[in-house]
């Protein structure tokens, strides 16, 4: 079922989403909040990390009720005996939620977010979701926070590789993929887990890239962007929301009512929880939004953030501060409210068993299969200079070189919590099962990405002179990218560039795999590379999945998320730009004009545009028609292209739709992306596909929160690209 339509019959079907009605639900909540002490309550608001041994305090402090969760951490046993005093022992049996980091994958390790939204394929990226689910539910994790939705326009933010890319509809769309994965078709499923919306929001624009730092995002930007994938996310029924670190336009996102209680309650009817990040609530003082614990426990709990990861200023304050008239109670009743629902959804009370461990030693065959579809869909192929790729498989002998051709931590990127070494197969691996030990031969040349000693580069050009082709594994390793992990240059470390201007003395055929967990910059392998393979980090299937497309098993279908930066100094750069007064022109008269938007010592364009990814054969957009030149607001557009393979290979395409509003109210980006499709063509075949665009697809928000579509005339393209494309025009009238 597409995930669209899937979305719609979850929606509609809400109410049999849980084994207890909404109604009943309410009604075994209000009788509990009758009963539940003040102590009690702010024990529900609070989650610590799980602990360590559960020694004899922690057990006590359960069984009094002090943590209505956990995160990260504890064995299943554990876990179990930690639910047993809660739900056995405790007063009133309120069950624990166990909350973890399952971001790509828990025991099959799927490729890093970036690399899953590269595949532009919904129904794998949920196929994944739900494989995480059931291994992290089937050791008593009921709650996971992902999926991230954060925007992010700058790849020197390391959590990059957490997003699903810079646009907003995209993201979107892989948003509920996730979600519908994670939750599955019913909450309270053994198998299935809580999702949860993070970072809410705007985490994503931190200023020079640096993680954890301050965000302006204007109001229309904001929900036009930022909050777009949310929106969908929440339309998917997330369970779950985490409110962010970052101070939003002068207002921390953990203390924000306006995006925590107008837009998300008021607005989207969010009937879930909100959990902060970690130590966000307390992260208020420095941030200089709140005075003392006490004044951040009243402006988080004020805000409307329901649950305090880690910091306790809740439990520590929320009672002084009821007993001085402070803080309303019915606010506390209210979070303490949406928790329990969403316990009560999960079926924690009733009928949900908490295992001690049920998983396998190592992942199981249908997970490594969809891990292995997922990286091959994932890989972007950047260059391909006179068809170097595909390889022959009759080749003779292979070189594999380089600090990433082996590394099975780094492979797996950037959250692997549950993740197993032994389990990950490298390239280095992959390709001998596939050619035999003896046709391959192997060169670390650099022991990790961030070396920078030569040792080993004269073992590197005799192996690579040994060989008839050189597969060269560049990139970042995985401590590289994620949080607290932001870099100010994005070439490659260490001393990979020298490697590479030494291995390419042999003369060979070189190929480039690049693994990392955000764009990066590397012009002179671009340059000097036969051919530049994007892979991220790919996952435990990784070496498999690179296998396949380096052979031509698999055609690459991977389109890049993410707009490629020539050089760091261009950043932020990203497709979906305003066109200034004075817009720059790559040609034409308007080229040497000096007084437009542009740079004196480098070109204003991507190295590689969102969007992009070359294939093994061609594809040929023609005939775009449009079912009406003129339509009235409310009306619809039908949209066909004819898109032929015109190689000599079956392949998928993803085929993309933008549109551009050429004067409105306020003024719209070059281009939008409004839709996509993955097609499979086989060679020489020709498909017309067909997308149907509604005025409200072209709506936008106002300061203040209208959203609406605008009168005026636009510009279409059918596009392998946000750079290129068949372009159509059309007009919207009242
Ligand atoms: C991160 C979150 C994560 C949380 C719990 C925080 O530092 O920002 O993304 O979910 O820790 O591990």
């Amino acid at each position: 079922m597409p995930i669209r339509k899937l979305g719609f019959v979850l929606a509609v079907t809400g109410a049999l989403m849980f084994a207890a009605t909404p109604v009943e639900i309410e009604k075994k909540i209000d009788a509990l909040l009758a009963r539940m002490t003040i102590e009690e309550k702010l024990g529900q608001m609070s989650q610590a990390s799980f602990p360590s041994g559960l020694p004899q305090r922690a057990r006590d402090e359960i069984r009094k009720g002090r943590w209505g969760s956990f995160l990260n951490g504890g064995t299943p046993q554990e876990k179990a005996e930690a639910q047993r005093i809660a739900t056995k022992e405790s007063r009133l049996g309120i069950p624990i939620i166990y909350g973890q980091d399952v971001i790509h994958g828990y025991q099959t390790v799927f490729p890093i977010p970036l690399g899953q939204s590269a595949s532009w394929d919904p129904e794998l990226v949920r196929r994944a979701a739900r494989i995480a689910a059931r291994e992290a539910s089937s050791v008593g994790i009921h709650w996971t926070f992902a999926p991230m939705l954060d925007i992010a326009r700058d790849p020197r933010w390391g959590r990059i590789a957490e997003s699903l890319g810079e646009d907003p509809y995209l993201a979107g769309v892989l948003a509920a993929a996730m979600v519908h994965g994670f939750q599955g078709e019913s909450l309270d499923a053994p198998d299935s887990i809580a999702a949860c919306g993070k970072h809410y929001v705007g985490y994503g624009a931190a200023e020079g890239g640096r993680d954890y730092n301050t965000t302006w995002i204007p109001e229309a930007l904001l929900r036009d962007v930022y909050l777009r994938p949310f929106e969908a996310a929440r339309k998917a029924g997330i369970a779950t929301y985490m409110s962010a670190f970052n101070d939003l336009n002068g207002v921390p996102a953990s203390g924000n009512a306006f995006t925590l209680r107008q837009i998300l309650r008021d607005e989207w009817k969010f009937d879930g929880f909100v959990v902060s990040d970690w130590n966000a609530i307390t992260e208020m003082i420095p941030h200089g939004y709140a005075a003392d614990i006490k004044d951040a426990a009243w402006k988080g709990i004020g805000a409307g953030v329901d649950m305090e990861m880690v910091s306790t200023s809740y439990y520590q304050n929320a009672k002084a501060l009821i007993d001085s008239g402070a803080l309303d109670p019915r606010l506390v009743d209210q979070s303490v409210r949406n928790i329990l629902r969403v316990k009560f959804r999960l079926g924690l009370f009733d009928q949900r068993i908490q295992p001690e461990n049920i998983l396998p030693a190592q992942p199981a065959a249908d997970g490594l299969e969809i891990a292995r579809q997922l990286a091959a869909e994932s890989l972007v192929l950047l260059k391909n200079q006179d068809n170097a790729l595909p390889l022959a498989k009759s080749v003779r002998k292979v070189a594999v070189i380089g600090p990433l051709a082996n590394s099975q931590t780094d492979q797996m990127g950037t959250w692997a919590m549950g993740g197993n070494r032994s389990a990950v197969k490298t390239p280095l691996a992959a390709l001998r099962e596939t050619l035999g030990e003896g046709r391959v031969v192997w060169a670390q040349g650099l022991r990790n990405s961030r070396d920078d000693n030569p040792a080993g580069f004269q073992a590197a050009l005799e192996t690579a002179r040994s060989a008839d082709v050189v597969l060269l594994f560049l990139g970042e390793e995985a401590a590289l990218s994620g949080e607290a992990s932001s870099r100010a240059v994005l070439d490659l470390p260490g001393a990979q560039e020298e490697l590479v201007s030494e291995v390419l003395k042999a003369g060979k055929p070189t190929i480039a795999i690049l693994l990392a967990g955000r764009p990066l910059t590397f012009h002179n392998v671009a340059e000097r590379a036969n051919a530049v393979l994007y892979a991220w980090h790919p996952g435990v299937m990784g070496g498999p999945a690179i296998c396949d497309v380096l052979f031509g098993d698999t055609a690459p279908s991977g389109r890049l998320t993410t707009t490629f930066p020539r050089t760091v100094g261009q950043l932020p750069i990203y497709y979906d730009h305003m066109n200034t007064g004075r817009p720059p022109a790559e040609s034409g008269p308007e080229a040497t004009n000096k007084n437009t938007s542009k740079y004196l010592d480098l070109s204003f364009t991507p190295k590689y545009p969102f969007g992009f990814g070359l294939s093994y054969t061609t594809f040929e957009y023609s005939n775009v028609r449009l079912s009406t030149p003129t339509l009235r607001l409310g009306e619809k557009l039908t949209i066909r292209a004819d898109i032929a393979n015109t190689g000599k290979r079956d392949a998928d395409d993803v085929v993309q739709l933008y549109t551009r509003q050429l004067a409105a109210s306020l003024t719209r980006p070059v281009r939008e992306l409004k839709s996509f499709r993955r097609i499979h063509l086989r060679a020489g075949e020709k498909q017309t596909i067909e997308f149907v665009l509604s005025t409200d697809d072209l709506a936008f928000y106002k300061p203040g929160g209208q959203l609406s579509a605008e009168p005026g005339s636009f510009q279409l393209w059918i596009a392998p690209d946000s750079a290129s494309g068949q372009m159509a025009e059309f007009r919207v009238v009242r």
